[in-house]
């Protein structure tokens, strides 16, 4: 068995590492695990069970050695320093020509660097986003590797195993040069992020300004998931809000402290979307509101002085048709935040150079990751139909499905400000649908402005040029 030569190297054998190593020895990969920990080590060969082509070791040697040429070994350990750690240890044993995934949530210029400095060495390196947490990474994840475009075939065979299968097509292809992996992976968990604050914006106004049961908000969430919203996100929510703390017998969602944390990449999405120049206001939305929930003091003190006397206000009493509305809502600010997701998506790879097919990312967010929704199928065939497609909301069916939906967003923002919730993704949803389907903006009177304090000039409507005026004179 020491002679093997193993088709695959796993270094960090971790909850990601060791899951996604078993996930390929069950489907006849061998793989040759590497962790400092001779526990972890230990451990991978016993979680595997006879038969398997799995071993664990704790020396880069041996590891290094019983790997197949040119090498494939993927690192899942930490972002950011680790992984340079990693690397150098390794590079001394490793020939031109291997490869080297970091498979962790990589800050995409950290990528490039690495990228840069490894071709140097003959080696390719590859940033792949990995969606779907722990289960994902056992029974398979949606996989987003970017890199060179020739060593990705050494990979693609393990990879199109271990990854989720939607109609038995696998949730992972390759997705362009250097960075483009981490990238689309920052922007899913972007999309992530807008999703999951429209999801809590939508508990809100049920629960705190309607007053649902927390049956009846379970019941809505585990419907929803049968419908046109059917997705992971809307499925773990209902089974979230089933469960009960067995300490004090309330639904334990409700005992959970209200301040969110992060870890950063929702972040960098609306940074980079700032630096491209791309509106993405639902994602910057949930961004902040994660921001808000720190200030837990200060909002406690303002509840007290600033009390919401509105909350009371009347509100419809069909409560199905209320229902019925917040899932056209819900389903009309998804599809924006997609929208935006894809959009920034379509910049970055023109400014960055990635070569990005879009119809290739809907495809495999179809399966095996966080965001994964049945609206990604009409995803794919919108860029299939149209690979130009500037923007989702262009394409005339989900154009549609946004016009059929947007007076119900109205009425549910309308009851949301007549009772004091804060749903500001949904609202910046629907402000994004709407300027976007705008002709004008009022921007021309914000040019004039500039012209007015700055002499920063304008351009004008009728004739080419460019103007300055005299404003008070
Ligand atoms: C995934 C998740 C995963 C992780 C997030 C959490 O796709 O499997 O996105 O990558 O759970 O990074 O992010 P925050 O800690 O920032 O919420």
């Amino acid at each position: 068995m020491n002679n093997l030569q193993y088709e695959f190297g796993m270094v960090g054998l971790g909850v990601m590492g060791r899951n996604l190593a078993l996930n390929m020895a069950d489907h006849a990969v061998s793989v040759i695990g590497l962790d400092l920990d001779p526990a972890k080590a230990a451990a991978l060969e016993t979680e595997a069970g006879a038969g398997k082509q799995v071993r664990g070791t704790t020396s880069a040697e041996e590891f290094i050695n019983a790997i197949r040429r040119p090498r494939a070994l993927m690192l899942l350990v930490p972002a950011g320093k680790p992984v340079d750690a990693s690397i150098a240890s390794l590079l001394p044993l490793l020939e031109p020509g291997d490869i080297i995934v970091d498979g962790g949530n990589s800050y995409f210029p950290d990528t490039d660097r690495r990228v840069t400095e490894l071709a140097d060495k003959g080696i390719h390196f590859f940033g792949m986003g990995i969606s779907g947490g722990e289960k994902g990474a056992r029974f398979g994840p949606s996989m987003m590797p970017g890199g060179n475009r020739e060593a990705y075939e050494r990979l693609r065979p393990t990879f199109e195993a271990v990854a989720a299968k939607v109609n038995a097509e696998p949730c992972v292809s390759y997705l362009g040069n250097g960075s483009a992996g981490n990238y689309v992976k920052m922007v899913h968990n972007g999309i992530e992020y807008g999703i999951m604050q429209l999801i809590a914006e939508t508990y809100d106004l049920l629960k705190r300004g309607l007053n649902f049961s927390d049956d009846e908000l379970q019941r809505v969430f585990q419907q929803w998931n049968q419908t046109e919203l059917q997705s992971f996100l809307i499925e773990i929510t209902g089974e979230i809000l089933q469960k009960t703390d067995e300490e004090t017998g309330n639904r334990l969602v409700s005992m959970i402290s209200d301040r969110a944390r992060s870890k950063g990449t929702g972040k960098w999405t609306s940074q980079n979307a700032m630096d491209l120049q791309v509106p993405v206001p639902t994602i910057d939305t949930a961004v902040l509101m994660r921001d808000m929930s720190k200030y837990k003091e200060e909002r406690v003190q303002a509840a007290k002085l600033l009390p919401n006397h509105t909350l009371q206000a009347d509100a419809p009493t069909d409560r199905n048709e209320l229902v019925n509305q917040m899932r056209h809502a819900f389903y009309f600010a998804m599809i924006a935040t997609y929208a935006q997701g894809m959009a920034q998506l379509r910049v970055a790879s023109e400014a960055y150079n990635y070569g990005l097919q879009l119809q290739e990312v809907a495809k495999i967010w179809r399966g095996g990751c966080i965001i994964r929704a049945v609206c990604l199928e009409d995803f794919r065939q919108a860029y299939e139909k149209n690979s130009e497609l500037p923007n989702l909301l262009l394409d005339p069916k989900i154009g549609q499905d946004m016009m059929d939906r947007q007076q119900d967003t109205r009425a549910i923002l309308k009851l949301a400000i007549d009772k004091g919730i804060p749903m500001p993704a949904f609202m910046a949803s629907l402000s994004y649908f709407d300027a976007y389907r705008s002709e004008t903006l009022p921007t021309n009177l914000i040019q004039a402005q500039r012209d007015y304090f700055g002499a920063h000039t304008y351009e004008r409507t009728d004739r080419e040029g460019i103007f300055h005026t005299l404003w008070n004179v």
